[in-house]
């Protein structure tokens, strides 16, 4: 009998967080209800998202940066489609899928300098890994060097190159000798270069943590000292990739940048199914598949699946049919300008970072006494909390998907889709007002939820040491 999706989509409507409590994570079910994401989603078509209620929302969250080119596009769904109604066979096992062949070209012909051949998996995390086993097989090194608030995946080897401690904590120790240095420390980078066993440079291009673009002279610099001492440059560019800077690669800013390895992910499958890539060069996978007995020592069960390929393929016919690297331009320009326009009228807001659709707001002290005391004690009961107060308004009061960009750092991150329309922008734009709005009032509303989440992340924390002490 055919199972009846739909059917089991409506009997769970209401259990879904019950379900994913008992079943799935019970601490993020928590989370969810604290900051109002414990919704239940019923649909999700471009831009949009709409729950239960039929309200619909802007989708500037995109799953970390995965619909880039909005939610069911038609021309990756029909492409999926296509493969569901073919019989045309997939993952024999010992085999070359054609279709993996033809994304593999195309994604070589749109990167830097001469890389020419790409391992498939299935996941950011596992494009990071196999970049760094082939970085280490090809040097014959064992160490790597990573920049501070970088994030790489949370599987061992690419959370060695994590820079956020909070992430590591727990799982130590990970990969040994890995220098985490600030991005900028050239004299660092050369000191640790020069001892001879660094295998590669792990960079993101702009960090995703804290939406840091990297300087140009930085990583041109950082190239030179690489070639020098004969160290692989790895470029994620996991969230950065696939037109969200405005460019194809962010890395593609830089003229002259030619990293050795370059990983993509994310967006790179349209938001319907996992797919990563390691994007190298043909020598460096020479020193990884070095014998017949070796062909596959590097490989994973599910790389190159028809259903992978196909969206990866259409997703790339989306991105040049639709003009969307432009479009990321124009629109993150639009973004940036409505922002740096409020600077001046708001005390919390510092500024903007912003590359594509790839942007940061920056929020800091304020200099007006009450606001002042306000920000401390945000800050004095939890370095998360006061993005909190921007990132729930947006969400309760305006509908609109964003997210906290990372541990401990003032800034909230929008990852929007590429091809939003102007009164998309025009929605963010007057929501974001608003808010900063309400924010600078103190008391008042948003200060009332701050403390309702502090209240219960403190009660939470002492019903947690009451039973770890019995
Ligand atoms: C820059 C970067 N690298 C790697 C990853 C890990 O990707 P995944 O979650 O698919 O393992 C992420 C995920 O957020 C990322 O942003």
């Amino acid at each position: 009998m055919p199972i009846d999706i739909n059917e089991i989509l409506n009997q769970t409507r209401d259990k879904n967080f019950e379900l994913f409590e008992k079943h799935i994570n019970p601490v993020l079910a928590k989370v969810l209800r604290i900051t109002g994401f414990n919704r239940s989603w019923i649909r999700g078509e471009g831009s949009y998202l709409w729950d239960e209620s039929g309200t619909r929302y802007l989708d500037f969250l995109t799953n970390w940066g995965v619909f880039n080119v909005g939610r069911r596009h038609p021309t990756i769904r029909n492409a999926l489609q296509q493969v569901l109604d073919s019989d045309f066979p997939g993952w024999i096992g010992l085999d070359a899928p054609p279709l993996a062949g033809v994304l593999a070209r195309e994604l070589t012909k749109r990167t830097p300098g001469n890389l020419d051949i790409v391992y498939f998996c299935n996941s950011g995390t596992e494009a990071v890994e196999a970049a760094i086993k082939f970085a280490r097989a090809s040097t014959g090194r064992p160490c790597s060097v990573h920049l501070t608030k970088s994030f790489h995946g949370l599987t061992t080897g690419a959370l060695s190159l994590s820079g956020e401690q909070n992430f590591r904590r727990g799982f130590e120790p990970l990969l040994p000798n890995n220098l985490e240095l600030a991005p900028g420390d050239l004299n660092g980078l050369e000191a640790r270069l020069a001892q001879g066993d660094v295998a590669s440079f792990v960079f993101e291009p702009i960090q995703g943590k804290n939406v840091n673009i990297l300087s140009n002279e930085y990583l041109l610099s950082a190239q030179n000292l690489c070639r020098k001492y004969k160290t692989l440059m790895i470029c994620d560019e996991i969230q950065s990739g696939m037109g969200r800077s405005g460019r194809f690669l962010a890395c593609q800013w830089i003229e002259g940048l030619q990293p050795d390895i370059i990983c993509l992910s994310k967006a790179l499958s349209g938001g319907y199914i996992p797919l990563g890539a390691t994007i190298t060069r043909r020598a460096i996978y020479d020193s990884v598949y070095d014998s017949m007995d070796r062909a596959t020592v590097h490989a994973c069960t599910f790389g190159m699946g028809n259903l992978a390929m196909a969206a990866g393929l259409s997703t790339l016919t989306v991105l040049d049919d639709e003009n969307l690297l432009a479009r990321a331009n124009e629109n993150g320009t639009r973004l940036r300008q409505g922002i740096e326009a409020m600077v001046p009228r708001f005390e919390f807001l510092k500024g903007v970072q912003q590359r594509g659709m790839m942007i940061g707001i920056e929020f800091g002290k304020p200099n007006s006494l009450p606001l002042k005391a306000a920000w401390a004690m945000t800050n004095k009961i939890d370095e998360n909390l006061f993005t909190q107060a921007i990132v729930i308004p947006l969400l309760e009061d305006h509908h609109i998907l964003t997210q906290v960009a990372g541990h401990a750092v003032p800034i909230i991150k929008i990852l929007p889709p590429l091809n939003i329309e102007n009164n998309d922008v025009d929605w963010f734009l007057s929501a974001f007002e608003d808010v900063m709005v309400k924010l600078h009032k103190f008391p008042g509303p948003a200060w009332e939820i701050l403390m309702k989440i502090s209240n219960h992340a403190l009660s939470t924390k002492q019903k947690e040491n009451r039973s770890t002490a019995i």
